[in-house]
Parts: structure tokens; C-alpha cells; sequence
């Protein structure tokens, strides 16, 4: 299979297919869809020529020619050489969802699934032609401009299908990784959460506030995140010594520190604090507003990414 060109099937249209569906778009790959909703193509459509306006990528007008919508599921994955699945996060969707999908695919298509949270071997459990070739490439939103994919294989996935995966997903000017275990969350979604639960705690503690706590972050270590990651970050903490000397100086207080992070419940009481936190920190800012700023902030940081050399 070519990266150039392929014949992509989206399966469910809502905010991460139709983010899905541009990227393909604009790479310049034929696209077929399938939503059972009412009114799903209109609004495919309308979220695709928003998506292309959001990223600047061209016109939607152009694109919007490669894009089909199948009648039924089986005949949009037909003759798809890879399949990205949206449907529902509920395993009792997904499960027949991904058994259809792989009954009806052409038998070299890799089928990939968005899911926040199901491992690829609970997603195939109802598959039988190849399960194997069900993996999970999960996006992270604004699906359209952030470039992060995480792919997770199954035990049973064939070297040669996660090699394609990655592959398909570079090709469209994703950054994808490749997550070697089967685990609740995937990789960075667990990364946030090990950081909600102490932002909780804290916050839970009366140590700070939660407006605090987004201070903390977007106005310091965050800032420096978007541009190398908190490993290599460190790493520069250390000077000409690098990684191994902030280890060895600063990683036994370190340690203490990691050591005395609090596991939380969130009950009603703690749920409660953070709401209001955070209404009290926005005072009334509208989400949509707020929302199309973080994304203009977004592709200027991607863009100055680009100049960098960090992205193609
Ligand atoms: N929203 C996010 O932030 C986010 C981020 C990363 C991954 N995901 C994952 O992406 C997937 C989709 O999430 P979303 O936010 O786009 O949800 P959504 O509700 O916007 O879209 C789901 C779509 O699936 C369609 N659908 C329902 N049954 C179907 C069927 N049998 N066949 C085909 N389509 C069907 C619905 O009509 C709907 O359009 C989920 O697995 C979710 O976990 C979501």
C-alpha cells in the first residue's frame, strides 16, 4: 500500500471523525464515510469546511471532492486500504461495530479505533477475519490541528500492520508513538491524570486554589512542555552535565516529593470545589471563545514548531 493516496474509510462522523476526515482530506486521500445519525453528511461537510478554515489548510471546496458517504457501514469499508473507527466509547457499540468493520474490509486494511480508553484485544474480542489488524490510533483534541497519535497493537498485531499504521499516520502530519502495552488510558492521558490527581489533591487540601493551580502550569513548566517534553526538559536542568546529573543531584528530594503525592476520590465534595474553582477562575468567559483562542494560540505554536524543525 502507498502512503499516497489511499482509500480511507471513517466510520462515525461526530467531532473526532470529521477531524479525522479532514486530515485524510487534506493529505490528499479519498475518503468514505459512514454516520447512521440523521443529517450526518450535512454536518460532516460542515464540520470538515471548518476544520480546513480553523488550520488554514486551503480550501474546503477542493477537498470536499474526495470526500463520499457510503449508505451503510460495510460499503464504506469495502475497498478502504485503512479504517479509522468514532463510534461511541461504549464497548457494546464498539465491539460489533469493529467485528462489522472487519468483516466487510478488504483483508490488508488496517482498522484503527479513536478510543479514550479500550485496548485493541477487548475492541477485536468480536472480530474474526484478522483481528489482529485492529489497533487503536487514538488522536487528541482539537483532533484537526494537534499533531499527537497514540498507536497501541494487540499481542496479536502483525509488526508489519503497526509499521503501516505509524507510517499512514506520519504521511497525513501526524506525530504518532508507539504504545507497547495494553493499558487503561493509553500513555498521555495517563500522564494528565497523574497530574489532575495531585492538581485535585491539592486543591482538595486547601494548599491552593484551582486558578492557582492553571497558573502553576500554563505560566510555567507548561510553557516549556509544548516545546520539548518534560524528559528532555530535565535534562537541560542538568547544564553541560545533562540527564545524569539531575538525577544525581536533584532526583533523591525528588523522590521524597513523588513519594508524598496523595491518591484521591472524587466524591461529591471535591467534585463541588473543582467546579466552582474553575467557574470562579473563567468568571463567566465564554467556553467558545475561549475554546477558538486556545486553538488560534494552538496553530501559532504549531506553526512555530514548523520554523524550529520540531514538525515537518
Ligand atoms: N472527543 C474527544 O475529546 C476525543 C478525543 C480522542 C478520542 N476520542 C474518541 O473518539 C471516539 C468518538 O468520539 P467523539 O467525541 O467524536 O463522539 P461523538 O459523539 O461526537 O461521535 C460519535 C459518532 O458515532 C456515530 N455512531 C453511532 N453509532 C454508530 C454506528 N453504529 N456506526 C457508525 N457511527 C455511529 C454517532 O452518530 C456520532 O456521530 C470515541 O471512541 C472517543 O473516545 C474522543
Amino acid at each position: 500500500m502507498s502512503t499516497q493516496s489511499i482509500d480511507v474509510a471513517i466510520i462515525g462522523t461526530g467531532v473526532i471523525g470529521a477531524a479525522w476526515a479532514t486530515g485524510f482530506l487534506t493529505a490528499g486521500h479519498r475518503v468514505t464515510t459512514f454516520d447512521p445519525a440523521e443529517g450526518a453528511e450535512e454536518q460532516l461537510r460542515e464540520q470538515v469546511t471548518n476544520c480546513v478554515e480553523d488550520a488554514g489548510s486551503g480550501s474546503a471546496a477542493s477537498i470536499l471532492d474526495n470526500l463520499t458517504f457510503a449508505p451503510s457501514l460495510s460499503e464504506a469499508v469495502a475497498g478502504a486500504d485503512f479504517v479509522q473507527e468514532n463510534g461511541p466509547e461504549r464497548l457494546e457499540v464498539k465491539q460489533p461495530m469493529l467485528a462489522e468493520i472487519d468483516a466487510a474490509a478488504p483483508k490488508a486494511a488496517i482498522i484503527a479505533s479513536s478510543t479514550s480508553g479500550f485496548s485493541p484485544s477487548q475492541l477485536n474480542a468480536q472480530a474474526t477475519k484478522a483481528p489482529g489488524r485492529i489497533v487503536v490510533g487514538h488522536p487528541f483534541n482539537p483532533a484537526h490541528l494537534v499533531p499527537l497519535v497514540e498507536v497501541v497493537p494487540s499481542p496479536d498485531t502483525p509488526a508489519e500492520v503497526v509499521d503501516r499504521a505509524l507510517t499512514v499516520y506520519e504521511a497525513i502530519g501526524k506525530k504518532p508513538i508507539l504504545v507497547r502495552a495494553e493499558l487503561p488510558g493509553h500513555v498521555a492521558n495517563r500522564l494528565q491524570a497523574a497530574m489532575w490527581q495531585e492538581a485535585y489533591s491539592l486543591v482538595d487540601r486547601g494548599v491552593v486554589s484551582v486558578a492557582d493551580i492553571d497558573t502553576a502550569i500554563s505560566y510555567g513548566p507548561g510553557l516549556r512542555w509544548a516545546i520539548l517534553g518534560p524528559l528532555a526538559q530535565q535534562s537541560l536542568s542538568g547544564g553541560s552535565g545533562g540527564m545524569r546529573h539531575v538525577l544525581d543531584h536533584l532526583g533523591p528530594p525528588q523522590e521524597v516529593w513523588m513519594h508524598d503525592l496523595r491518591q484521591v476520590h472524587l466524591g461529591e465534595d471535591l467534585k463541588e470545589k473543582l467546579i466552582s474553582g474553575v467557574d470562579e477562575e473563567l468568571q463567566g468567559r465564554d467556553p467558545a471563545v475561549l475554546s477558538k483562542q486556545r486553538d488560534n494560540m494552538l496553530l501559532e505554536l504549531i506553526a512555530l514548531k514548523r520554523k524550529y524543525g520540531e514538525l515537518p
